[in-house]
């Protein structure tokens, strides 16, 4: 959630820092701040609102040093605000905190017998205050660190500084994602690779329980005990430039127009047209055990798991497999049926989402096999699931899921096909009809977002709208909660998204005249059930949105707005009518003033539970 970044080397630090937080915004932005430690010790600058506010106060304020901490905040305790703000101070001691700590009301007393004052209401200034209390009983800073840690119970990322030790950088992971970017003779920390992508490449993933302690242009790796850690660096191929708007007015809307390249990228070298088959490699699993499979459990949060939803129609028609997929926050919490004839599929863009991480945690201690769906190289999920379907998707920023979420559906195309070739539900023949729908997918994709002028026009026909329902069937359901999801995430306008057969279960009441109703009707097996749903909509005076195939002419005649998309095979039309739904919201919220990378209230990976 939060953002932390913390340098240190041989140029000055706030620019490095802010050019990271800068790229971290999407995960948290209602506060900001920095401390770097220069020839007179340490100084601090926060505040309540965006990294720009703070940028601002630098301006007026600006701070020298080559080694410093900053951090951009999504409050879990205690509201916005420049005293909750990070980094938090106790004495010599600073501290940029992501993660909740779980026993902070039980240090915070017993440290406040101890004299300890402490001046905000988040749980992370226990930490400084902590670590601040292990020094006066005689402990070095790096001493007095691990000990702290050990205190701590919950999730934690850490940077922190100590002003009478102004050549170290200490930062510790336990449960929130941390890497280090490994430079010449200088060593960034962030919460997220884009942080990095300036100023290198190559990077190392924390792992729970570690600490890494800079000093003096020297690194060390060890567990919270001491005991040395020895790693390689990996390189990442995310270049600084695809974390850039490139022209577009919104990262959101650059997201949306990289989908045919992000279909491309994730099906590039996984699939072998003529043979029908599909190779995955770093799915790790033979076709033995893949044959063992008799079934799936999804389990995901946000749009990951409408992406499931579409993986269960895939997966139950193309490998006659049966598949569940819930709901990662309530899964863990279960007490799920779970066990080695299961493969439990992590869905998930971050790689960090704490719910999904632990859902899948849960299964592994269960003994299924695991894998992920998963869009970040060496993010958490990635490293602790048994094996990986990478989504080639390239970083996103926009907090509002776009290309992740196609990119999650063509992933699950490749693991139906390869799924169903090995236990024998797809022939080579079937196989190679797949494939080579799949292949087209790009091109369709980028037929389709041929109609962003018109999605544009129909935007300013309903953007003061107060609510929206969306209609679908089978496979198109899942991409109602999707079109509803994107528009509630950004236009804040109340949006359902039902199945089009259960609407006369109660949705129907809501219908009037000033209430669109966005239906999914794609030619495929549910279209004249779907057009049925659409007369029952029409009949209540609502106004009908209709995504259908181009040249539908029966719907031209029915439907008061059409939104076309290309004839396709129709296991790739949720793919398809997702496009213009990502458009509509992102213009809807455009023409309402919204800020749309960042909306109010969300974070892009949330972990925390
Ligand atoms: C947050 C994001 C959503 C995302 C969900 C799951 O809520 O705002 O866009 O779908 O987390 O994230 P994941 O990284 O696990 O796919």
């Amino acid at each position: 959630m939060c953002g932390i970044v913390g340098y240190t080397g041989r140029q000055p630090a706030v620019p490095v820092i802010l050019e990271g937080l800068r790229r971290l915004e999407y995960r948290g932005y209602d506060s900001a701040g920095i401390c770097t430690m220069n020839g007179h010790g340490a100084e601090m600058l926060r505040c309540e609102g965006k990294l720009a506010n703070l940028e601002r106060l630098l301006t007026e304020t600006p701070l020298g040093g080559t080694i410093g901490i900053g951090h951009t905040r999504w409050a879990t305790h205690g509201r916005p605000s420049e005293k909750n703000a990070h980094p938090h101070r106790a004495g010599e001691v600073f501290v940029v905190h992501n993660g909740i700590i779980e026993n902070h009301r039980e240090l915070k007393e017993k440290l406040e017998r101890l004299g300890h004052s402490f001046r905000s209401d988040t749980d992370t200034e226990v930490i400084s205050h902590l670590i601040e209390h292990n020094m006066k009983l005689g402990s070095d800073f790096e001493t007095a660190v691990r000990e702290s840690l050990r205190e701590l119970r919950g999730a934690y990322a850490l940077c922190i500084l100590c002003e009478g030790m102004p050549g170290t950088l200490i930062a510790a992971r336990n449960g929130s994602p941390l890497v280090v970017g490994l430079g010449e003779r200088e060593f960034l920390v962030a919460s997220d690779i884009p942080a990095l992508l300036s100023h290198t490449r190559r990077v190392v993933f924390l792992d729970d329980g570690e600490v890494a302690l800079f000093c003096d242009g020297e690194a060390s790796l060890t567990r919270i005990d001491g005991r040395p850690v020895a790693k390689e660096p990996t390189t990442i191929d995310w270049t600084p430039v695809m974390a850039e708007k490139g022209g577009f007015r919104h990262f959101m809307l650059k997201e949306i127009f990289e989908q045919p390249r992000a279909i491309a990228d994730t099906i590039a070298g996984q699939v072998f047209e003529e043979e029908g088959a599909v190779f995955l490699d770093e799915l790790k699993m033979t076709d033995d055990e893949l044959a063992q499979v008799s079934r799936v459990v999804i389990v995901a949060c946000g749009t990951s798991w409408h992406a499931g939803l579409v993986g269960k129609f895939l997966l139950e028609d193309l490998c006659r497999l049966p598949v569940e997929v819930e709901i990662a926050s309530e899964y863990r919490y279960r007490n799920p049926v779970v066990g080695e004839e299961s493969l439990v599929l992590a869905i998930s863009q971050s790689g960090e989402t704490a719910d999904t991480l632990a859902a899948l945690r849960e299964a592994k201690l269960r003994g299924a096999r695991t894998a992920t769906i998963c869009n970040v190289v060496g993010s958490s999920i990635a490293r602790e699931a048994h094996g990986v379907i990478y989504t080639h998707a390239g970083p996103e920023i926009g907090v509002a899921s776009t290309k992740a979420f196609v990119t999650q559906l063509a992933a699950l195309h490749l693991l139906a096909i390869r799924l169903g070739r090995t236990v024998g539900t797809i022939s080579r023949e079937k196989g190679r009809e797949l494939i080579g729908s799949l292949v087209k997918l790009p091109g369709l994709v980028e037929e389709t977002l041929r109609i962003a002028p018109v999605v544009e026009a129909v935007a300013r026909g309903c953007h003061h709208a107060r609510d929206f329902l969306y209609l679908g069937r089978g496979s198109c359901y899942p991409v109602a909660l999707e079109g509803a999801l994107k528009l509630k995430e950004i236009s804040y306008i109340h949006a359902e998204g039902y199945p089009a057969g259960e609407m006369k279960h109660g949705p129907i009441a809501l219908i009037d005249e000033q209430m669109p109703v966005v239906v999914l009707a794609p030619r495929n097996a549910h279209y004249e059930k779907t057009i049925s749903n659409m007369e029952e909509v029409i009949a209540r005076g609502g106004r009908v949105i209709a995504v259908a195939t181009e040249g539908d002419d029966t719907l031209v005649a029915k439907a008061e707005i059409m939104l076309e998309i290309p004839e396709a095979p129709p296991e790739l039309l949720p793919i398809l009518a997702t496009v213009p739904l990502q458009l509509l919201a992102y213009h809807v919220a455009v023409l309402r003033g919204n800020d749309v990378d960042q909306p109010r209230n969300l974070a892009k990976s949330v972990t925390v539970e």
